[in-house]
């Protein structure tokens, strides 16, 4: 077969469709267990868990490289997707080589492809809001301080707002004049120019006020309800999306071994409720927490 046979046939499609579907799945799991940690730790806790989190993924060189892996995938099985669901839709009948029926019906793949689409949107606008904002937006991101309460040698109390630094400084940075923040996280002494530690961008703020909580008194998002609805809702697509394609995926890739099959069909089941059901908590509970 050609390279470029290799590349459109239907067959070909339905196997790079199954590559990416699976790494996609991946992807979830472990997007999934970071984003537990907004749920799982509370308070001050919780902020530099997920903040910490987040630092090291958009600083770690191999999840950099899984990230435009999961890009290039998304991207790859949304237009494979809908070529295939096209192809399926003209006239003529298409005879898979497979020995599923259902799993290859063009009303399956009509279906796959509404259900993709909703979720290919539902990306779009999701990583507007968050990862975006994160890496690209004009709009300087919040920096994680947090505040301390301590007494003086007159017994007073007073508190102070600290940086949340990592690299790790001979004092804790304080929130003043003096200091400044420059390239996003790195803070230095303003008048002489010496950097004096590396902090946080707060995505952790960004996430909590997008769905309704907020962070010492900050302003949080007015339309809060109708982003936890449209990922509650999404996450039933994704669900509905998953039920079909995992086993799919398999019997794509030629992997439908009769012994193992039943076992894959109820794992992915399984996968299809649990993950969207665990993502779609998330939301529900940091509105319900305010
Ligand atoms: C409660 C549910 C979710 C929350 C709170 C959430 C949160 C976030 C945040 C904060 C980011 C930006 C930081 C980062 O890159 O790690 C992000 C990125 C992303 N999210 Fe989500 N997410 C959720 C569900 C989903 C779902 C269900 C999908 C896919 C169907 C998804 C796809 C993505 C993608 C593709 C990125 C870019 C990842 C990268 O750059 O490596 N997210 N998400």
């Amino acid at each position: 077969m050609s390279k470029s046979a290799i590349l459109s046939s239907s067959i070909a499609k339905k196997y790079w469709m199954a590559v990416t579907g699976l790494f996609l799945c991946l992807f979830l799991v472990g997007h999934l267990l970071g984003n537990l940690q907004l749920v799982m730790k509370t308070g001050e806790e919780g902020r530099r868990a997920f903040n910490e989190y987040a630092y090291f993924m958009s600083h770690n060189i191999f999840i950099k490289v899984l990230s435009y892996a999961t890009y290039i995938s998304i991207l790859f099985h949304a237009v494979d997707g809908l070529m295939l669901a096209l192809q399926n839709k003209k006239a003529r009948p298409v005879n898979y080589v497979y020995n599923n029926p259902s799993a290859n019906s063009s009303g399956a793949a009509r279906k796959m492809a509404v259900l993709g689409t909703a979720i290919l949107v539902f990306i779009v606008i999701h990583m507007a809001n968050f990862w975006w904002k994160m890496k690209y937006s004009s709009e300087p991101m919040p920096i994680h301080t947090y505040v301390v309460s301590s007494t003086d040698q007159t017994g007073q109390s007073k508190t102070d707002t600290l940086y949340y630094t990592h690299t790790p400084s001979l004092q804790p940075v304080p929130t003043n004049p003096m200091i400044v923040v420059k390239n996003g996280t790195e803070l230095y002494f303003k008048d002489v120019n010496v950097k004096v530690g590396d902090t946080y961008k707060d995505l952790h703020k960004i996430v909590m006020s997008f769905f309704g909580k907020s962070i010492n008194g900050a302003p949080t998002n007015q339309y809060a309800l109708f982003a936890v609805i449209l990922y509650v809702l999404s996450m039933a697509i994704l669900s509905f999306h998953l039920m079909h394609g995992f086993s799919s995926a398999f019997q794509s890739l030629g992997l439908n071994h009769k012994k193992y099959m039943p076992s894959i069909k109820l794992f992915g089941k399984i996968f299809a409720i649990v993950v969207p059901a665990a993502f779609a908590i998330i939301p529900v509970l940091i509105f319900l927490s305010k």
